[in-house]
């Protein structure tokens, strides 16, 4: 029998890499989510390139007017009947409204091993303050900045010869792998 895929939307805001973990995540016969959306507050972030190619539709939001652009998600995930928002690299604060009336799942995902390092320029303050350990997080997302309840956490260590470079590889690549692993957790 086939399984029965949630309507999923990806927000991103550039390179859109967690973005394609999850589209070939959900092209697999047994992932539970369908990606029907792609939202960008970004019109030049690189990842929108991926809905061209696998014939995603796409929305670019303004975020100047946040009332408004949010407004004009919302009336666009109703109509699409959109049960899960994945945020990848989404780099705007949702509103409470927002969050709010969004009455399914918002997951998030972050690089760092949170509640730790919340916020931008993660790697660069871990470095700086010489920890041993990094990874990275999926949570789902609340009215607070990385800070909602976690579902899932993968760490690696960090060697004396990583540099920023090294460090952003290396999470990012446990990134692509723990996205669809959370989503598959909360969906079961
Ligand atoms: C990822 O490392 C993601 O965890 C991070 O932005 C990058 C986006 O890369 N997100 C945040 O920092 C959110 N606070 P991608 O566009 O290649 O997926």
């Amino acid at each position: 029998m086939a399984i029965k895929k949630i309507k999923t939307a990806i927000f991103i805001s550039g390179r859109g890499s967690n973005l394609k973990s999850l589209i070939n995540y959900s092209r697999k016969k047994k992932s539970k989510i369908k990606i029907f959306l792609i939202v960008s507050n970004n019109s030049k972030a690189e990842g929108l390139k991926l809905s061209k190619k696998h014939k995603i539709k796409k929305m670019i939001v303004d975020f100047k007017n946040q009332k408004m652009a949010e407004n004009k998600i919302i009336k666009e995930l109703n109509s699409q009947n959109i049960k899960l928002i994945c945020l990848a690299g989404f780099m705007k604060i949702l509103s409470k409204k927002f969050i709010n009336k969004f009455k399914h799942p918002i997951l998030n995902i972050h690089p760092s091993l949170l509640p730790k390092y919340k916020g931008l320029n993660t790697h660069k303050r871990i470095l700086q303050n010489k920890e041993k350990y990094t990874g990275c997080t999926v949570h789902y997302v609340n009215e607070k900045l990385d800070s909602g309840k976690i579902i899932l956490q993968k760490k690696i260590k960090i060697f004396k010869k990583d540099n920023l470079k090294k460090i952003s590889d290396k999470v990012l690549k446990i990134e692509h792998a723990i996205y669809p692993e959370a989503i598959e957790k909360i969906l079961n």
